[in-house]
């Protein structure tokens, strides 16, 4: 048996006691220190930022707030460019249109510097019907003479055998059947408000416009010629969806007829062909008189759209 300690004794044991307690204590302190605080404390921060419980260490909290907010917004501004990256991915390339042909792409540079005028959808239906070549060079024979949507003009042409197989009489000349009944339709709405209209020149065949061509051409030249009249196979009127109205001067423009065949042509399927603001693109001198058949939808819908030549519409809504 250990004999009992005396006060002194027990006040010295117990004063080693707590000497050791604290130092094991220090040393545990600079021990955690090091681990959590130092070496070991971004780790600690990185897996509460990727928890999101930063706060729930006061002390990391406070030491790297800055930085895990810069942490955390670096990674959000990474994230943004990521899921914007993904949306360019899964986003088309900025709007091409449909008629937009890569094929074309060399011509399109060529004419947008030819004609710097033009915006860049004027280069790109103008180029997609050849309207950066001159007129009658490398012109195309057209895919379809009985569609109703064809295009006919110093571009493309129609065979000489060409003759449409439904024409029929309206007043003195002859047009294809549904040409025909909706332009009847539009000279009984025109008579219905007291107006006359009649139908002057219809179909005209090869041999017709052979001799026509060459009596202007030979009257007023070739060059003067080619701004009234189509040569040979490119005049739509062999088409049999074309007709002149009524008297074939400019002045028919400005008679009551011709502004009501302006306003309301479209009504019945049929256009102004040949108009002030489209004579860069058909290369012919207005022509209040001359109205082509394109069928009821597609008429409103150049009207609707404000497209001024066929030859837009053509490339846009039909090739
Ligand atoms: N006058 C039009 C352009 C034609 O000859 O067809
Ligand atoms: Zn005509």
């Amino acid at each position: 048996m250990s004999a009992p300690l005396t006060p002194k004794r027990r006040r010295n044991r117990n004063r080693g006691i707590a000497i050791v307690v604290l130092t094991a204590l220090v040393v545990l302190a600079f021990v955690y220190l090091f681990f959590f605080l130092g070496r070991g404390g971004s780790e600690a921060v990185g897996s509460s930022l990727t928890d999101g419980a930063v706060a729930s260490g006061e002390t990391a909290a406070s030491a790297d707030g800055p930085a895990a907010s810069s942490l955390a917004s670096a990674d959000s501004g990474k994230s943004g460019a990521a899921s914007d990256a993904g949306d360019d991915a899964a986003d088309p390339e900025p709007a091409y249109p449909s008629y937009y042909d890569p094929a074309l792409a060399a011509r399109y540079d060529a004419f947008a510097q030819a004609r710097p005028d033009l915006t860049e959808d004027e280069v790109w239906w103008m180029v997609g019907c050849d309207l950066d070549k001159a007129p009658y060079t490398d012109t195309q024979a057209v895919p379809d003479p009985n569609s109703e949507l064809l295009l006919v003009n110093k571009h493309y042409y129609l065979p000489d055998d060409y003759v449409p197989a439904d024409l029929v009489t309206i007043g003195a000349t002859q047009l294809r059947q549904e040409a025909a009944e909706h332009l009847q339709a539009m000279i009984d709405a025109a008579a219905a408000e007291g107006l006359n209209l009649w139908a002057q020149s219809g179909y005209r065949g090869y041999g017709v416009q052979v001799s026509l061509y060459n009596q202007y051409s030979a009257a007023d030249g070739a060059e003067a010629a080619d701004t009234y009249s189509a040569r040979p196979g490119y005049s739509e009127h062999q088409t049999g969806l074309t007709c002149d109205m009524n008297t074939i001067t400019d002045a028919f423009g400005d008679t009551a007829e011709g502004r009501w065949v302006a306003a309301h042509a479209h009504e019945y399927g049929y256009i102004v062909r040949y108009t002030p603001e489209n004579s860069d693109v058909t290369l012919y001198k207005y022509e209040p008189w001359h109205l082509r058949y394109i069928g009821t939808e597609a008429a409103a819908r150049m009207h609707d759209e404000g497209i001024a030549s066929f030859e837009e519409y053509w490339v846009k809504y039909v090739k």
